[in-house]
């Protein structure tokens, strides 16, 4: 397979801008290709060692949670499109990452289809993490679902969804994402290393002071739990 289908949807992608999020996840879901989650399987367990790409499993875990330490996302359940379009984005230098960058080229189409496919499907657990502050949660609550009139923010989940839990194909959940990794691809779009969402993400990333990004990582690192605790104490 070549570049040609993501050349394509990049393409759409623009031209349907102005019909809005909705119009972007209809062709993102008729345009991407069709991985197989079994093949996948495989090169999250043993990587491409041909081509020299390690297993997938070394940093994000055979199940997609990664590990407690933030240094890498969880990718258990994010959408196969999301996922491929990521690795296709560190291919083509859109995005960039010293660990990621060689493995997403080391790959074909097809791989980074597939292994996008078996991520998407596997349901990782949700890790126990240490609380956060309660003043941390509350901004970053504030930030997640109202936004922030003053600094022209509108909420993250106005895009991300009800309780950051995604809005697939497109958009990925923050709902459980490690805090460190999410203010760290904040900090990337701040500083042009990430720059595969300049129109929605660099814009609200530039906005947000340090403490604000501190504040809604550690929330939607949280909130998930919160959420589950809720509805315990309800039972
Ligand atoms: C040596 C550790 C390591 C290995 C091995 C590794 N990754 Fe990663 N991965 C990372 C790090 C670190 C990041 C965050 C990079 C950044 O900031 O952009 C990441 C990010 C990603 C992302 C972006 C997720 C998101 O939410 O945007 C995807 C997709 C991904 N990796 C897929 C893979 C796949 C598929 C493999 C195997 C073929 C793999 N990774 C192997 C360390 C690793
Ligand atoms: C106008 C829509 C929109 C709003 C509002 C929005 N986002 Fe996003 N966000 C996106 C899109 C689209 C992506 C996917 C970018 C890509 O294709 O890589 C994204 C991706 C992200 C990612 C990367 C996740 C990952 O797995 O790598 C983070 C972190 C993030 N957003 C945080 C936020 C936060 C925090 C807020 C609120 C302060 C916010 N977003 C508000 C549209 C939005």
């Amino acid at each position: 397979m070549t570049a040609a289908p993501v050349n394509r949807l990049s393409l759409a992608v623009v031209v349907i801008g102005s019909f809005g999020l909705l119009g972007i996840a209809i062709a993102a879901a008729q345009t991407s290709p069709q991985g197989d989650p079994n093949r996948g399987a495989v090169v999250a367990a043993q990587g491409v060692p041909k081509a020299g790409v390690p297993a997938c499993a070394q940093c994000h875990a055979y199940t997609g949670s990664s590990d407690g330490s933030g240094a890498f996302p969880r990718l258990a359940g994010q959408s196969a499109y999301y996922l491929g379009k990521e690795l296709a984005d560190y291919a083509g230098g859109v995005r960039s990452n010293a660990i990621m960058t060689p493995i997403a080229k080391g790959l074909g189409a097809t791989e980074r289809a597939d292994v996008a496919a078996y991520y998407a499907e596997v349901k990782g657990p949700f890790l126990p993490l240490a609380d956060v502050s309660s003043a941390l949660f509350k901004r970053g609550e504030q930030l997640a679902k109202v936004g922030d009139e003053s600094k022209g923010l509108q909420s993250c989940d106005n895009c991300h969804g009800p309780g950051g839990a995604g809005q697939p194909p497109a958009i990925p959940y923050l709902a459980g994402q490690y805090g460190p990794y999410i203010a760290m691809q904040l900090r990337m779009w701040q500083r042009g290393y990430r720059r595969n969402s300049d129109d929605a993400m660099a814009y609200i990333a530039k906005r947000l002071s340090d403490g604000d990004i501190d504040a809604v990582a550690a929330y939607f690192q949280q909130v998930r739990r919160a959420d589950q605790l809720a509805q315990d104490s309800r039972k």
